[in-house]
């Protein structure tokens, strides 16, 4: 059982066994891993806990050195972190959504070009999004990424390859470490140039920002204005290139996999999709016989769609890219709750998948309801027994909590504990959200306003899916989602 499911898989089964709370020791290390969120909220917020290096620093090799992502949470990370915060901020996230709707718009072109009797990889394409937002926004550059979809043999196309590429890369390599030195073989040397590309690409992504005059307040902009907390000076070139990279890195797989996924669980549920297409076009964002012109989507609308984000949070419940969860290192005594003691040096791990469908956390948590976050307080484990699928919020709460849930700086109660924690908790929890959040609500709209995605006949239906998910550093689809996009007005003749 052990090494024929996948880690998040085998954490979950543990927790169901065991219980919320268990330990198990590897060589010297005890370790505990904790799905009770009351003690998990205790423990992810202490300022007695830090990244366990040794889980993360074997990346460092690839992102060019030690970055936001990987390092401890010394001075170092928190000048950093302190500098690039605000370019996440509500504020700019009008800015992403501008990004987002010209990236997906291509997308859009690119999918009618195919046209509905292609079956496309929509995880691809979806990762491919991804990038070009995260260039658009971060760094006020095209990456090309839908757009060489059209130009299959050019250099822009190759660079994608070699971005997309390298998480795989990173992941044969930690997988198999002699990998490194079989130049023998023809995929080790093809890993090498993959690397080699990634971090040209990393070098001219800041050569590029260097170079232009970037707009006020955005990642790059404030990166270049971050102090080294030792020197006082701006942040060296070899400071720079693993920021740039860990951006890519921790933004591209994780927004790009959520999209295939929520595409693939409407495609399962379609009294789901129709309510989404309901609400779209209750607003004017899809066509219907009444309103054959939908209108554009603007920034107050994803507050408006409610039902939508439902959808988002509830594939994130059930499939939240980290699945594994955070690894912490305890570096004092720390107590949590009113009976657990960790003594330093104990590693505690908070796993993200075994939380989100724990049967002690969630009622039916194998089921897809996004009904359940029409509920307020969905998220805090306070709320689990008033759940009910049935009750509702009034309209305006559910627009208010909406457009709360969108940004970092609302996100309501922070002395409740939580349940759902797919950007982990605490001070090391994902800088980037507000740009996720806004990115998947934002493309599900533009999709789904225009297409209905149908599962292809060779990825074996649901059941194909579910046992093709694989956890590569984050959770994902082998082989990826191949799909049809059927355009809705061509799905209308055919039914
Ligand atoms: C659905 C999308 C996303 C999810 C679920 C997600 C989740 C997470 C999680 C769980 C962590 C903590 C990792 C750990 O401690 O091991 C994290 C950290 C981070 N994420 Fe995200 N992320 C997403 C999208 C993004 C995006 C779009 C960006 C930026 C473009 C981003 C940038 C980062 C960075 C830089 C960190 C390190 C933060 C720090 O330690 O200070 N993420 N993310």
């Amino acid at each position: 059982m052990l090494v024929s499911k996948e880690p998040h898989r085998l954490l979950l089964d543990l927790a169901e066994r065991y219980g919320a709370i268990y330990k198990f020791r590897l060589l010297h290390l005890h370790v505990v891993v904790i799905t009770d969120p009351a003690l998990a909220m205790d423990i992810l917020k202490s300022p007695h806990v830090d990244k366990v290096r040794f889980l993360y620093s074997f990346l460092d090799p690839f992102l060019m050195g030690t970055n936001l992502l990987t390092g401890h949470t010394d001075k170092h990370w928190k000048a950093v972190r302190k500098g690039v915060a605000p370019a996440f901020s509500a504020q700019h996230m009008r800015y992403a959504l501008r990004c987002v709707v010209e990236c997906c718009n291509s997308l859009a072109k690119y999918l009618e070009d195919q046209g509905p009797n292609k079956a496309m990889d929509v995880d691809e394409l979806l990762l491919r999004e991804s990038m070009d937002v995260i260039g658009r926004f971060g760094f006020q550059k095209d990456m090309n990424a839908i757009n060489s979809l059209w130009h299959p043999a050019s250099e822009a196309n190759h660079n994608v390859r070699a971005l997309l590429g390298s998480t795989e890369e990173v992941v044969e390599r930690t997988k198999t470490f002699c990998r490194w030195f079989q130049l023998w073989r023809a995929e080790a040397r093809h890993g090498w140039t993959i690397l080699g590309r990634f971090k040209c690409i990393i070098r001219d992504l800041l050569e590029h920002i260097k170079t232009t005059k970037l707009e006020a307040g955005t990642f790059a902009d404030l990166l270049l204005k971050t102090k080294d907390p030792k020197t006082g000076k701006p942040l060296s070139d070899k400071q720079l290139l693993p920021e740039i990279a860990a951006l890519f890195f921790a933004g591209i797989d994780t927004t790009g996999h959520t999209g295939s996924f929520c595409l693939f669980l409407l495609s399962q549920h379609p009294e789901v999709e129709a309510k989404v297409v309901q609400e779209l076009q209750s607003l004017g964002l899809a066509a219907s016989p009444k309103n054959p012109q939908p209108r554009e989507l603007t920034y107050a609308d994803l507050a408006e769609l409610v039902y939508l984000q439902a959808v988002v949070k509830e594939t994130l419940r059930m499939f939240p890219p980290v699945a594994i969860g955070q690894a912490r290192i305890v570096s004092a005594d720390l107590s949590a709750g009113n009976n657990l003691r960790l003594p330093s040096g104990t590693c505690a791990i908070v796993p993200h998948h075994a939380m989100h469908s724990s049967s002690l956390n969630w009622d039916k948590p194998n089921e897809f309801l996004p009904e359940r976050w029409l509920v307020p307080g969905t998220e805090y484990a306070v709320a689990k027994k008033e759940a009910l699928v049935n009750s509702k919020m009034s309209k305006e709460d559910a627009r208010a909590a909406a457009a709360a849930s969108l940004s970092e700086d609302a996100e309501g109660d922070n002395r409740q504990p939580k349940r759902y924690i797919p950007f982990a908790e605490g001070p090391r929890n994902c800088v980037g959200q507000s740009l996720a959040k806004v990115s998947l609500v934002a493309t599900m709209a533009l999709l789904l306003a225009r297409f209905s995605f149908k599962l292809a006949d060779d990825m074996g239906g649901a059941a194909g899916v579910r046992a093709a998910e694989r956890y590569a550093l984050v959770n994902g689809i082998a082989g990826g989602l191949r799909m049809h996009a059927i355009p809705r007005e061509s799905h209308k003749r055919e039914e």
